[in-house]
């Protein structure tokens, strides 16, 4: 059982973290980015036990991924149960019900008209790498358009279509050709406080006046990829004109769209998926990160019309995997039942929780979200467009470490609030008051002569 979150019993990173630390360094590949030295050693709920036994209050949810929470009992249960009979035989020779059941359920859960068909992978990646296959085999066409600011993962296709920072494409060129990106909503002209009225059209306008007449002729593209609320990219909700506007576009032109739904779909926005939220109709769905609730499944959800692919064309050895498909149907039970309303309420109270420390300290800029994918900027007070402050960002994360709290960054200055959705209003507020604590000691360090 968790004590009453946070408990902080060493300084951080303890000893046992350090030696673990050590031993990553000199095995374990240095591309990946830890924001703060935490060293997991389990997981209950939003609390997180490190190998020091400090507790900590887990407003990352693993990136927006454990949704029922770390090792819900009755997930353990299924991947339990269904270990016990079956682990793997490939659902890309063989048949088996958890899969088939699971392609029922999400059929019936999303937001595509008409009747739907399931690929199954074990990532985010994975699932959009299907989603282009699928788009280009399907249309014939050729290029896809992405929008700036935009993750959808690292695998070369995928990667092609990502463009939330540079690094992450440093020194793989070329990836995959035909891909263009253009502004998403609210994009990096806008300052932080958005209230550039003319957002809705004005973004997409550099496809429809820029791109389709001089470089990309929209009869070649394939797909419109994109997050109905960009993740990674700095926790962005766009205007709904936005993607009304982006929908009539594909619509007038017979471009596919694809919503990469894998951080913002499976109730995390208090929807199940984000494009109910704006009366949204893609024609493809990925999703991946909230379905199983920690283990490895990415879905590639198409229009029936759509997904004809010949057999063989496209699979994966492991995706569908009967003990992940068994946590995924676990998980969407307790999300139907419980959690998916759990998320909207506490999404509300955490965003109106965060506006009322905004009010408090003037280094937020902005406060936005859905449900319970909440983003808080930090910028540089009395600036002409509240400057991005990534630093200070950082060091907000950092101190609300030391507290007991663990959050992400996202973008370039937002700190993301992610938990898993069986949050409760107590650990709403514990968080408020931490994350509180850690910017008011940032922005007085800043402000001080
Ligand atoms: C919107 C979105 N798409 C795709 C991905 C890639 O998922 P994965 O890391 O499982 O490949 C992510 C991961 O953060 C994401 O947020």
């Amino acid at each position: 059982m968790p004590p009453t979150l946070p408990r902080i019993v060493t300084s951080l990173p303890g000893p046992n973290a350090r030696a673990w630390i050590d031993r990553d360094a000199s095995r374990v590949s240095p591309s990946y980015t830890r924001a703060y030295p935490l060293v997991v050693e389990r997981g209950e709920g939003a609390a997180i036990l490190d190998v020091d036994g400090n507790w900590f209050l887990d407003f990352t949810a693993g990136i927006a991924v454990t949704a029922t929470g770390h090792s819900h009992p009755e997930v353990v249960k299924a991947i339990v149960e269904q270990a016990g009979k079956l682990i793997h035989m490939s659902g890309t020779d063989f048949y088996y019900g958890p899969q088939i059941r699971l392609a029922e359920e999400i059929a019936a859960l999303v937001p595509i008209e008409g009747p739907v068909k399931v690929f199954f992978g074990n990532s985010g990646a994975e699932a959009n790498e299907a989603a282009i296959k699928l788009a280009r085999y399907h249309t014939g066409r050729p290029r896809i358009l992405a929008f700036f600011g935009s993750f959808h993962g690292r695998t070369m296709g995928a990667l092609s279509l990502t463009s939330s920072r540079s690094v992450q494409k440093r020194g793989f060129f070329p990836l995959v050709p035909g891909v263009d990106h253009v502004p998403y909503a609210y994009c990096f002209r806008c300052p932080v406080n958005r209230r550039v009225e003319t957002c809705d059209v004005e973004c997409f306008s550099f496809a429809t006046d820029f791109l389709f007449p001089r470089t990309v002729p929209p009869e070649e593209v394939a797909a419109i990829v994109i997050e109905v609320v960009q993740g990674e990219g700095g926790y962005v909700v766009p205007p709904p004109k936005f993607l009304a506007r982006v929908e009539q576009v594909a619509r007038e032109h017979g471009i596919l769209i694809i919503a990469d739904e894998v951080q913002s779909g499976m109730g995390r926005t208090g929807k199940m998926f984000a494009s109910e939220h704006f009366d949204f109709h893609p024609d493809l769905i990925t999703i991946a990160k909230g379905i199983a609730s920690g283990l490895p499944l990415g879905l590639c959800v198409a229009k029936e019309s759509i997904m004809r692919w010949a057999p063989g064309s496209h699979a994966s050895t492991f995706g569908g995997n009967p003990v992940a498909c068994a946590a995924a149907l676990t998980t969407l039970r307790l999300l139907k039942d419980q959690y998916l309303e759990n998320a909207r309420v506490q999404g509300e109270r955490l965003v109106g929780g965060l506006k009322g420390v905004m009010s408090r300290h003037r280094i937020i800029g902005d406060v936005r979200g859905l449900g319970l994918m909440v983003g808080a900027e930090i910028v540089v007070p009395d600036t002409p467009d509240l400057r991005k402050d990534p630093k200070r960002r950082d060091a907000i994360v950092e101190k609300a470490f030391q507290r007991g709290l663990l959050l992400l960054g996202c973008g370039d200055n937002t700190v993301r609030f992610c938990p898993p959705l069986v949050v409760t209003a107590e650990e709403i507020d514990v968080c408020l008051r931490l994350f509180e604590e850690a910017v008011a000691e940032v922005e007085s360090g800043f402000l001080a002569p």
